[in-house]
């Protein structure tokens, strides 16, 4: 995630070391490499092996170095974590895999990307492998759609004020990064001292334009597969959306209820996986310190108990209203 220091930052670094345990040597899957921070410290320890995924090239560079350093060990695919299973894995002896969600400072910093609301020029926010850009959706899509995107994505109170806005503006002129941020503190009627005007409709278009709630699902589904027994699934989230995708997952799939009744009966443990800890991690004091903008992290992570590479879950149906939304990007 971003940090306010003028350098990246590994959020909850230290957090996630002592819950994968590289001393003990295993193949780690680094879902969000992001400038190899994670990737960086675990390579530290001899007899790992990581396999990283990002979906932005630009961060070929920073794994082309550690290539240099560690080619035997270390393997860099540009690729989403929903097509983790491309990777055709499941006979590794996968110990770990980490997602630290979200973007990184190098990536707020690009002007080009366009995923901070004090960016310039036309708007963007693609992180790497989209179909779609904020350009399309602010300047193509109806209003009653961008509502929705504003109210789910964002939880903008005034999601449809704004929409309508931005409807009547573009008849006259497509909106830019700088257009769009004035109109909405033009619309906004409650102004929020603690965060900008903009905070809101912007982490909205950047979940909608990267499809962040079905990359998070389909990711964590196939990283669940692909997982071996004893390993530890951990992923550090941003918002109160991920967070509550990520605890419903591990929690669904770590109790003795049967799932939901539209999904039929099978044979797997009742308990997939073992949660240590039920609350989520957080910053250290330190850390705030150093990197105040990790405040929002939290960290869950969960133990496989069995091989199964097969398995049921009801997280698409849970989350199916959140989906559909992400699917209005189909009509661009
Ligand atoms: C917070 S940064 C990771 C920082 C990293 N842990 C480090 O220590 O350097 C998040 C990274 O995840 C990548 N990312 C976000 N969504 C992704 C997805 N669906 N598939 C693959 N990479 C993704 C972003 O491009 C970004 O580089």
């Amino acid at each position: 995630m971003v940090s306010d220091v003028p350098k990246h930052y590994s959020v909850l670094l230290n957090e996630i070391i002592s819950i994968i345990t590289p001393q003990h040597g295993g193949t780690f899957i680094d879902c969000t490499f992001g400038q190899g921070g994670y990737t960086k410290r675990i390579l530290n320890f001899s007899n790992t092996n990581i396999i990283a995924l990002d979906r932005d090239i630009e961060c070929k560079k920073k794994a082309d170095e550690i290539l240099d350093k560690f080619n035997d060990r270390f393997t860099f695919k540009n690729k989403k974590f929903s097509q983790l299973e491309d990777l055709k894995l499941k006979d590794n002896n996968i110990r770990g895999i980490i997602f630290d969600l979200g973007y990184s400072y190098t990536q707020i910093k690009d002007k080009k990307k366009g995923l901070s609301f004090n960016s310039i020029g036309d708007l963007n926010m693609q992180m790497g492998l989209n179909d779609f850009s904020a350009k399309d959706v602010i300047n193509k899509l109806q209003a009653k759609d961008l509502e929705k995107i504003f109210k789910y994505f964002g939880e903008e109170k005034e999601a449809k004020k704004i929409a309508n806005h931005i409807v009547r503006y573009r008849k006259h002129k497509i909106l830019n990064t700088e257009n769009l941020v004035e109109l909405i503190e033009k619309t906004k009627r409650q102004k929020n001292f603690k965060i900008h005007s903009a905070t809101k409709v912007f982490q909205a278009l950047r979940i909608f334009v990267n499809k962040e709630i079905s990359e998070l699902i389909s990711g964590l589904v196939c990283a669940t597969k692909i997982l071996s027994k004893d390993g530890v699934l951990a992923v550090v989230t941003f918002h109160s959306l991920e967070d509550k995708i990520v605890k419903y997952f591990l929690k669904s799939l770590s109790e003795n209820k049967s799932i939901s009744r539209y999904v039929p009966k099978i044979d797997q443990p009742s308990s997939l996986f073992k949660i240590i800890k039920k609350k989520p991690i957080k910053p250290s004091t330190k850390e705030l310190k150093e990197n105040f903008s990790s405040r929002s992290a939290k960290l869950r992570y969960a133990i496989k108990k069995d091989s199964f590479y097969k398995f049921k879950t009801d997280i698409f149906e849970k989350f199916q209203y959140l989906i559909d939304i992400e699917n209005l990007g189909n009509k661009l």
